[in-house]
């Protein structure tokens, strides 16, 4: 029974299980599927509004990377969603858990496809790591993970500035973060190697193509590095 927005939308599809470690987010766990899960929408107005924000960043992964008519719809509705509307959070919870049952259904044990959920979560984790799981909300963290990760996708010409531009309204407009908390380049490129996927050079990143269309790339570190520090000399960056 999740009780928290974030929980309804992601963690209570799909059976993963697991807990932190200090050297690393959620390396120790297990798939255990449950036999049912009861979602009661009501249960959201016992949540402050930073909690139901934290939450919504998971629905629009969905949207940039799974669903491009999903994304539209929150783009418009994302105001009613964030004063608690019944019905508009409803909706963007039956779609974002099918949207997920739909990926988890084809690769339970992430050999492959159900990685595109890690979308803006190379860096988010990275972020959570280095403020030690506290400050920053895991959907606070990957907000700005999907901001790096537009970014990242732009300088590869996998999309253009409009996608970068919309993902980063729709998280700004929600009251989500989306500039780089001010750690070294090292520090994020140290803290992404502790990441459960990833080889002593390389890191399998989900990229945006287009508004609801990914792109699995592994990435040399070293290029990461190189466009953190670019990213770091951006005026926005804080
Ligand atoms: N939260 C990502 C997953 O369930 O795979």
């Amino acid at each position: 029974m999740p009780t928290t927005l974030l929980a309804d939308v992601d963690s209570s599809v799909g059976g993963k299980t697991g807990i932190d470690h200090p050297k690393g987010k959620n390396l120790i766990g297990a798939f255990y599927q449950p036999k049912a899960v009861l979602i009661d929408v009501d249960l959201l107005k016992t949540l402050d509004k930073r909690e139901l924000i934290n939450g919504f960043a998971e629905v629009i992964k969905y949207g940039a990377v799974l669903d491009a008519g999903f994304f539209a719809y929150i783009e418009k509705g994302y105001e009613r969603v964030l004063s608690y509307d019944k019905d508009a959070l409803t909706h963007i919870i039956e779609r974002s858990c099918s949207i997920k049952a739909e990926v988890v259904k084809e690769d339970e044990k992430e050999a492959g496809l159900r990685s595109v959920l890690n979308f803006g979560h190379s860096l988010g984790h990275a972020v959570e790591t280095l403020y030690n799981y506290e400050t920053v909300k895991h959907g606070e963290a990957i907000a700005i993970g999907m901001v790096f990760a537009a970014a990242l996708s732009k300088k590869m010409g996998l999309c253009s500035e409009e996608t970068v531009k919309r993902i980063g309204n729709l998280i700004k407009n929600s009251g989500l973060p989306s500039d780089i908390p001010g750690f070294t380049p090292e520090q994020y490129i140290n803290a992404m190697k502790l990441d459960k996927k990833v080889s002593e050079k390389q890191i399998k990143f989900v990229l945006v193509k287009d508004i609801g269309k990914y792109e699995f790339r592994k990435l040399d570190f070293d290029f990461i590095l190189s466009f953190l520090k670019e990213s770091s000399l951006n005026e926005n960056r804080k």
